[in-house]
């Protein structure tokens, strides 16, 4: 029962809670059994040989077992919200950390729209199920039981016709509701699919308009919310059978009751105060088996909706950290054999990668698109691990140094900037909220930043708009160097940092990267000549492969395919690096 599990470790996050609640539901279950006693017993009294009973203090007492069920049923109610309430806020933290201690691989299985869907739709339908079993079932279930033992007490042959009539009611809703859990999570499926493509036609509303392709893309998510409608209907076929049922229980068992009870009157087997009872009895015990529909509803979505969230909670995908602390200097790199494949991947996107860099190097990589200069960058930055073979820094695998304390030493330009909807001074200082100003404005000169900033009237509070969208491709890379400069990293990783720039910015960035490259140990890749010219030496990358490692004029002299890379793009080579040396 891997669900029930996981129910219990949800409302178990407050024990005091769950007892109280536990006590609340006794009182209330015993305070419902005791009216119909009281019935019966005033009616025997007035009906029997000696009339003369205390009515007043029989009103009395049934006033206070009545208050004593009030005050029992708002405290109930009032538990039950701050439970579940806790429980709740308990089980999206669980899955926040949970999301975010994740390695990428894991956001390649899920998409956001997905995940977002499951913290707030998933949790909301499971709270809600739950906060109605715990509110109910409790008390019902004392209810019943001691409504059972009672009716077995006052007539075991009027009372086992009950239980049969009633057992043989409850096992056909349960039958009924069979189908109901996979429906729902089913549903929650479809629906979180729904969400996923919804995102990501806003993330990407930009193409979608451009290639003027709304219709194509609102057939595709209407075709994801046909099929929710399809679920829920068929949900709602299964409920159109079982509600009414419950309606008829009480009803048909009343009748039963009461021609039953009847004939063991005339028979001179009761009293008239026992049917009375019995029939006060019933309609307590209806009201728990009227229920049983909507429990067997919340039971199925909280264990549909709680097998989802086990699943995403089930699904990780760690990266081992050891107990290695970077020291304060620059490291040195060197790959040993390291191979690369995606999960689920068929080939290899590294292979056989060898090369050492010194501490405090400045190594460009290059290679034509899909070579696999990004992925081997994600390699250095533990985004990912090798498939086999390792990277050694500073002496040691990287396997073993202390996975946060790494990820800190490292500054890190990925080709694709993001940016955060918040101020350009939010995002500068993204690395390092706690900089101070003059480092900021210190950072901001550095990088060339105060250029751009000077066409905005706000300056450095300027909001960026949903990912940076709201500024230019040179303007976002301007800031995100802004944002290396505060870190002050110990190695650098720079994927295409200037590809975006124009003439006078990428001499203004040339000029700032120099000092931010003192002291680190840098890799830049790039597909930019000019940007080559600020590395001691070029790594090569061929399908995967190192096909070339040294100076740029030598790998140009030496490498036909290297100096095809450069050709292609339409550059001479060597006249665009003598230019770049005389500018310097
Ligand atoms: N998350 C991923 N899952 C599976 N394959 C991937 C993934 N990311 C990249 N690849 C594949 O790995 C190969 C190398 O990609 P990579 O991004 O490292 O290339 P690159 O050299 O940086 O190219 P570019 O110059 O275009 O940036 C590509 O063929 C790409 O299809
Ligand atoms: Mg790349």
């Amino acid at each position: 029962m891997q669900w029930a599990r996981f129910l219990w470790s949800y409302v178990s996050y407050r024990k005091d809670l769950l007892a109280g609640l536990l006590a609340c539901s006794a009182v209330m279950a015993a305070a419902e059994l005791t009216v119909p006693w009281l019935i019966k017993q005033v009616i025997d009294a007035v009906l029997g040989d000696e009339p003369s009973v205390g009515m007043n203090a029989w009103l009395l007492l049934a006033l206070g077992v009545l208050g004593a069920l009030y005050v029992a049923h708002v405290l109930l109610l009032r538990i039950d919200a701050l439970m579940i309430l806790h429980s709740s806020y308990e089980l999206r933290r669980r899955l926040l950390h949970h999301v975010h201690a994740q390695a990428l691989s894991f956001f390649d299985r899920h998409r956001s729209g997905e995940l977002t869907h499951r913290l707030t739709s998933d949790t909301k339908l499971f709270e809600t199920s739950v906060a109605k079993l715990f509110r109910d079932i409790p008390s019902e279930i004392l209810v019943v039981v001691g409504v059972t033992v009672l009716m077995f007490v006052l007539h075991a042959e009027l009372a086992a016709v009950v239980v049969v009539f009633m057992l043989a009611a409850a096992a056909l809703t349960g039958y009924l509701g069979q189908p109901l859990p996979s429906l729902r999570k089913s549903a929650q499926r479809v629906s979180a699919r729904l969400a996923a493509r919804f995102q990501e036609t806003l993330a990407g509303v930009r193409t979608v308009q451009g290639f003027n392709n709304e219709a194509h893309e609102l057939s595709r998510l209407d075709e994801e919310n046909r099929g929710v409608l399809k679920l829920e209907l068929k949900e709602g076929k299964v409920y159109a059978l079982m509600e009414p049922l419950g309606d008829m229980v009480e009803l048909v068992g009343l009748v039963l009751v009461v021609w039953y009870g009847g004939r063991l009157i005339l028979a001179d087997e009761i009293t008239a105060g026992t049917l009375v009872a019995f029939i006060a009895y019933m309609e307590i015990l209806a009201r728990p088996l009227g229920h049983v529909e909507a429990y067997v509803r919340s039971i199925q979505t909280s264990r549909a909706v709680g097998e989802r969230l086990q699943d995403l909670l089930a699904d990780r995908e760690k990266l081992p950290t050891g107990g290695r602390f970077a020291s304060d200097a620059a490291p040195s790199i060197a790959l040993e054999s390291v191979y690369f494949r995606y999960p689920g991947a068929e080939r290899d996107i590294l292979n056989e990668v060898s090369f050492a860099v010194q501490a405090g190097e400045v190594v460009a990589v290059a290679g034509r698109n899909g070579a696999g200069k990004s992925t081997l960058m994600d390699l250095l930055l533990r985004f990912q691990d090798p498939s086999a073979g390792r990277i050694v820094a500073t002496g040691a695998d990287l396997r073993e140094w202390d996975l946060d304390a790494w990820r800190r030493s490292v500054g890190v330009m990925p080709q694709e900037i993001f940016l955060f909807q918040s101020s350009i001074y939010e995002n500068v200082t993204y690395g390092r909220p706690d900089a101070a100003p003059e480092e900021v404005d210190e950072a901001v000169r550095a990088s060339g930043l105060e250029r751009i900033l000077r066409r905005f009237p706000d300056g450095l509070r300027t909001e960026v708009g949903e990912r940076g969208a709201q500024l230019s491709g040179g303007e976002r890379q301007s800031i995100a160097l802004a944002r290396l400069f505060l870190r002050r990293p110990k190695l650098l990783i720079l994927d295409e940092p200037t590809s975006q720039l124009d003439g006078e910015a990428l001499q203004l960035v040339r000029a700032a990267l120099r000092p931010l490259m003192a002291g680190c140990t840098t890799f830049i890749v790039t597909h930019n000549l000019d940007t080559i010219q600020l590395a001691d030496r070029v790594l090569f990358m061929e399908g995967g492969r190192l096909a070339g490692d040294g100076a740029h004029e030598a790998l140009h002299a030496q490498e036909p395919h290297y100096r095809a890379l450069w050709e292609e793009a339409g550059l001479s080579a060597v006249k665009g690096a003598a230019g770049v040396s005389q500018a310097l």
